[in-house]
């Protein structure tokens, strides 16, 4: 990633959890695509990201997994599915973050949980991970790999820690045309790129479910709910708690990350329209594309080939 967007990405986010400690899942949300009242968007939007995380046990099967079992979070976030896979299903975890910054966040949430002798936090790329070959019964790669432009390289390390007949899990957006590279930070593969590069690399797609209506409507939520609004008052609520550091730090913050965003709507041809944020503006363009068909949002298993 270049250095600038990485920098400002680091700062608005980091404002953003200092703003909203309980903040966990850094992935979207499913929503129901015939709930539309306006009414219920915050509500759906607080629920959408676990009720995607659900989906996904649902189809890997996870409570067929023995306690004690070895998970591998690649791109672990803030380590919100490690605590659940620990908590929910007794897993051992073994979280992979290449974002320095977030890991001692990640750390701080799975000691907050009681968990840091089940849960591991490591700083490290998921392409070159600090752990044994064959040592994983599940990994998990949710919302990473749109981050990764060597898929290939990311699949062979993935096939390089799992047992042979270990699962995978995948949440993923990818392009119906060509591949699209937005910001230097996300690699959207044309259609199918990741199922190829597990198939070289020794992993099996096993079953694959379309959610993209559901994320579409879950981004139309985001809208709804109203970027700018969300914004002021999470900075008013850090304000009135006190953290008057902390709110303007995330209105300077997010006030940054906006502009770049925006700057990415104009080199893609669109007009600023006064008044409406362009994080907003992009969800909605994001919701479009999937509800149009130009890109897929999949939920994926594979299997490690013995
Ligand atoms: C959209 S977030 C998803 C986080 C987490 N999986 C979750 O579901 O909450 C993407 C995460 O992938 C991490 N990431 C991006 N590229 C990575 C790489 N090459 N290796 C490891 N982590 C990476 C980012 O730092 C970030 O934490």
């Amino acid at each position: 990633m270049p250095g600038s967007v990485e920098a400002l990405h680091a700062e608005f986010f980091n404002a953003l959890v200092a703003v909203l400690p309980q903040l966990d899942h850094l992935h979207y949300g499913l929503s129901d695509p015939a709930d539309r009242s306006i009414f219920g968007a915050p509500r759906r939007l607080a629920r959408g990201p676990a009720a995607l995380f659900d989906r996904l046990m649902r189809l890997g099967d996870i409570e067929g997994l023995l306690r004690g079992a070895v998970a591998v979070d690649v791109g672990c976030g803030l380590a919100a599915s490690g605590v659940q896979l620990a908590r929910r299903y007794g897993l051992v975890v073994e979280g992979v973050n290449i974002t320095e910054a977030q890991v001692p966040l990640a750390r701080a949430r799975v000691a907050a949980a009681g968990l840091s002798d089940q849960v591991r936090v490591h700083h490290a790329d998921g392409r070159a991970m600090p752990l044994p070959d064959a040592c994983a019964d599940l990994v998990m790669l949710v919302e990473c790999a749109f981050h990764v432009p060597d898929k290939d390289r990311l699949m062979v390390e993935i096939a390089r820690v799992l047992k042979p007949g270990g699962r995978l899990l995948v949440a993923d957006q990818e392009r119906v045309g060509p591949p699209l590279e937005v910001m230097g930070m996300f690699f959207f593969g044309a259609e199918g790129t990741l199922a190829r590069a597990g198939a070289e690399a020794g992993l099996r797609l096993i079953t694959q479910e379309d959610v993209s209506a559901e994320i579409a409507a879950w981004m139309l939520d985001y809208a709804r709910a109203g970027d700018y609004p969300a914004r002021l008052g999470l900075a008013a609520w850090a304000a009135l708690r006190g953290r008057p550091g902390a709110a303007a730090a995330f209105w300077r913050g997010s006030q940054r990350f906006e502009a770049l965003i925006r700057e990415e709507l104009r080199a893609r041809g669109g007009q600023d329209r006064l008044g409406e944020s362009p994080i907003r503006r992009l969800r909605e363009h994001t919701a479009r594309e999937l509800r149009d068909g130009e890109s897929r949002y999949v939920l994926q298993r594979y299997e490690r080939v013995a």
